[in-house]
């Protein structure tokens, strides 16, 4: 009987309406209890001893898990989501333990959070209610959406959902991405740039490419450089494509005017992070871009129904599960 260790906090918090498939199918799922946002490997590394595949969310998996894994009967891991920054796929493929993603199962919601969060920085519209709860009455002179100019990086899934919206609104966009886009509409008009020009002309520099190895801290003190004095930023990719104390400077320095921040290189976000004292010019939510009801029981399908093909016990249909490593 196989058995599917579950780190992922949402499909966990969804099985209870999944637990009769998994049961007609005989596979017994493992609910380790969670308390903070990710698992460490250490205790990974114990959960994943006799367990046929993992399905996990930012759980860290490295190289000790994989190994442990391995040596045991562990078949596939299943990344419930797109970022597979915290899975150590170069030893998976070297093991030959199989990693699979859910690419663009919620593209929209994510581009719908980075959406609110220009929304939110050019109107401050957060911060007019907070006034109004407290008993003032402030006006705030923002400005207007349509005419900015957004310099979005990463044109995958997210990218080009962002893309699609802002130039909705109005707002002339400029994207760079590493490869070429698959000809997704959402680029259409979209004019592609090198990161230079990028950051030159944009008023507002969105994050939504994978973190690799390659660009972590990717924005760094150059970077903010190089961008307009009084750009926005806004993350809702990885934190770490961030170098958080050049944003802090930039912050202090009057460089960059606001922050919208759905992730950071430390979450949750620390009681001292210096960040809170530019709280005022920013929105921080808690990685929560893909927190929809619709998303996560959109997602939580896709995950199972490539756990039970790879498990051999039903193939996904219409689905090609895909394979990241
Ligand atoms: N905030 C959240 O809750 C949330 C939710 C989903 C995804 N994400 C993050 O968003 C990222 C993007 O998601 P997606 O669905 O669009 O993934 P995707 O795989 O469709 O696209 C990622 C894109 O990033 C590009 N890229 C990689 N390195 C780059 C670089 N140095 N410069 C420019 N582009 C680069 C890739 O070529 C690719 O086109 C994910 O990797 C994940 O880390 C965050």
């Amino acid at each position: 009987m196989p058995t599917a260790l579950i780190t992922c906090r949402q499909l966990q918090g969804g099985f209870e309406r999944l637990r009769p498939e998994y049961e007609a199918l005989g596979v017994t799922p493992i609910l380790p209890a969670l308390d903070g946002q990710r698992l460490d490997s250490v205790a990974m590394a114990s959960l994943v001893d006799g367990v046929d595949a993992v399905i996990a969310g930012d759980d860290e998996i490295d190289s000790s898990v994989l190994r442990a894994g391995a040596a045991s009967r562990l078949r596939a891991v299943i990344k419930w989501g797109v970022g597979t920054d915290a899975i150590d796929t170069a030893t998976a493929a070297e093991l030959g333990v199989p990693v699979f993603n859910t690419p663009g199962a919620f593209a929209d919601e994510v581009a719908d959070l980075a959406l609110s969060h220009l929304l939110l920085l050019v109107r401050r519209t957060h911060r007019l209610h907070a006034a109004v709860v407290d008993g003032e009455w402030p006006v705030a002179e923002g400005r207007s959406l349509a005419g900015l100019v957004a310099g979005v990086i990463g044109l995958g899934s997210v990218g080009s959902a962002i893309a699609k919206r802002a130039r909705a609104c109005g707002v002339e966009v400029l994207g760079h991405d590493i490869r070429q886009p698959a000809g997704d509409d959402g680029l259409a008009g979209v004019r592609r740039v090198d990161l230079a020009d990028l950051y030159a002309a944009s008023d507002v520099v969105i994050l939504a490419c994978a973190l690799t190895a390659d660009n972590r801290h990717l924005v760094s003190r150059a970077a903010f450089a190089a961008m307009r004095d009084g750009v926005l930023v806004i993350n809702v990719a990885r934190g770490a494509l961030i170098e958080e104390a050049a944003l802090v400077e930039a912050l202090a320095a009057g460089k960059v005017a606001g922050a919208g921040l759905d992730v950071f290189e430390h979450e949750p976000l620390p009681a001292a992070d210096p960040l809170r004292a530019f709280a005022d010019r920013c929105v921080f939510t808690t990685h929560s871009g893909s927190s929809t009801a619709e998303a996560i029981e959109r997602t939580n399908r896709i995950a199972t129904e490539i756990l039970f093909d790879v498990l051999g016990l039903r193939a996904a249909g219409p689905l090609v599960p895909n394979r990241v490593a």
